[in-house]
């Protein structure tokens, strides 16, 4: 059954309902436009359209329904009605009758889709912070696992500085507690009800709507009915909380795909987020962090999609805003299932310590604590740094590491070294000079977990 249909002497093409209908996709908010009618009901009764007697039997029905669709979802989904407005109206009809005739009063679908997709989105955003923090604190325990174990810390992929490998765990943490952040900014500002606010103009029934709007959880009522039913910006916050984590996780997933190659060898992931080569049967490949790499793109498209179909639309409702489900709907579930596979990963790593240290003392990554030996010892940090690079040729030119060079060697390009140099060129000294706030010496990155832990909720 139609909502509209006398006006109209004939039904829609078949053509343009497959083209129209979005029951297919919107039926994911069986349950929220359940909710929201059963507060409309409410409503509606506080403005005596519905007497106590009526407002019962449709409360009643509304929650037999909602067992109902939570029992089976997909029915809902190829019932033919045109949207799940639609749908939930006309399963109310066969239930109660007429009375369900009367629960539309004051009220359109586009307040009322508005408000479902905001519950929706409301919920969604509570799962996915669920997860961040699960992730978080996966992060966490393998940072706290592997405190001692140090690794090449890199730029533009050249081996730079050593760096603990807790310390690339923690700042992934810091990314994923923006996310969090971001994700909770966007759900407090999404937390308006625009239902009571009609097709576009308000509704003609002196609902108080504040009321209406706590019961369903909101902070408040949205304060403009023409704003209200035509913003989709909270689409739009979602999906670039969205966007932006997963380039968090794309990054993470290329430096564990990196670390797991056999050329670093740093690390092994588990059997469980890993499969095999149909033909060559010695590969172990990183699918699940390929994955995670390769869905960030579909994440975003969602997201560069919406900002299109909201450009330069006209207020109020337009029927390009049904366009604004099916992204989102893909893209969300896609974001928490990234979430949950990189805590598979992060959980079930091994970091091969001995492969990390070697790559780590490799690559002349303490060059800079030679400059700044230099610099201890009175020479200017610019020619310090003119000089050390003369003896990174040399190291190169003899394949040795800068350790390896003789005090006659260091003396032969500045007669200043002696042999006090070699304690500062340990790797561990390397790692313990980092002292500063947000360094990586090991009482740093201590900090940081333990700030982590008790600031992460
Ligand atoms: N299915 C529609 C959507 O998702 C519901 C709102 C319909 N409103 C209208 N005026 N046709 O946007």
């Amino acid at each position: 059954m139609a909502l509209w249909g006398g006006r109209f002497s004939t039904g829609p093409d078949e053509a343009f309902k497959l083209f129209n209908d979005s029951l297919p996709f919107d039926y994911q908010l069986a349950e929220q436009d359940i909710i929201g009618s059963v507060a409309w009901a409410g409503a509606l009764k506080q403005v005596n359209v519905l007497n106590q007697q009526e407002y019962d039997d449709l409360v009643a029905a509304l929650n037999k329904l909602l067992d109902e669709v939570k029992a089976n979802p997909q029915a809902v989904a190829g019932a033919g009605h045109e949207d799940i407005h639609s749908y939930v109206e006309s399963a109310l009809i066969d239930k109660v009758g007429d009375l369900a005739k009367k629960l539309h009063t004051g009220r359109s679908r586009n307040d009322q889709v508005a408000t479902d997709f905001r519950l929706w989105c409301r919920d969604t955003a509570e799962h996915i912070l669920e997860a961040i923090a699960e992730l978080k604190g996966e992060f966490i325990a393998l940072a706290e696992r592997e405190l001692g174990t140090i690794l090449p810390g890199y730029t533009h992929l050249q081996r730079a500085q050593p760096v603990l490998f807790s310390h690339w765990c923690m700042a992934y943490v810091e990314m994923l507690e923006r996310d969090e952040s971001r994700l909770t900014d966007a759900k407090n500002r999404m937390n308006y009800c625009p239902l009571g606010s009609g097709a576009l103009a308000g509704t003609a029934y002196p609902i108080d709507r504040q009321t209406l709007a706590e019961g369903l959880g909101f902070t408040a009522a949205t304060r403009n009915s023409l704003d209200a039913v035509s913003d989709r910006d909270f689409v739009v916050e979602l999906l670039s909380c969205a966007s932006i984590s997963m380039i968090h996780l794309s990054r993470m997933a290329e430096d564990l795909i990196f670390y797991n190659s056999g050329e670093a060898g740093f690390i092994e992931l588990s059997d469980g987020v890993t499969s095999g080569s149909s033909l060559m049967p010695q590969k172990k490949n990183p699918d699940a962090l390929e994955l995670i790499r390769g869905k960030t793109g579909r994440v975003f498209g969602a997201f560069s999609a919406m900002m299109m179909t909201l450009k330069a639309l006209p207020l109020a409702y337009n029927k390009d805003m049904q366009e604004d489900k099916e992204g989102l709907f893909d893209a969300m579930p896609t974001w928490l299932a990234c979430i949950h596979m990189a805590q598979a990963c992060i959980k079930g790593i091994k970091v091969n310590a001995d492969k990390t240290l070697a790559a780590a003392k490799g690559g002349h990554s303490n060059a800079t604590e030679l400059a700044d030996y230099l610099v201890a010892k009175g020479i200017p940090f610019r020619e310090g740094h003119h000089i050390v690079g003369t003896l990174v040729q040399m190291a190169i030119s003899k394949g040795n590491n800068l350790e390896d060079l003789s005090l006659e060697q260091f003396k032969s390009v500045h007669s200043i070294f002696e042999s006090d140099v070699y304690p500062v060129l340990e790797i561990d000294a390397c790692i313990k000079a980092r002292q500063a706030l947000g360094g990586t010496s090991v009482e740093q990155v201590s900090n940081a977990i333990e700030y982590a832990k008790k600031n992460g909720k």
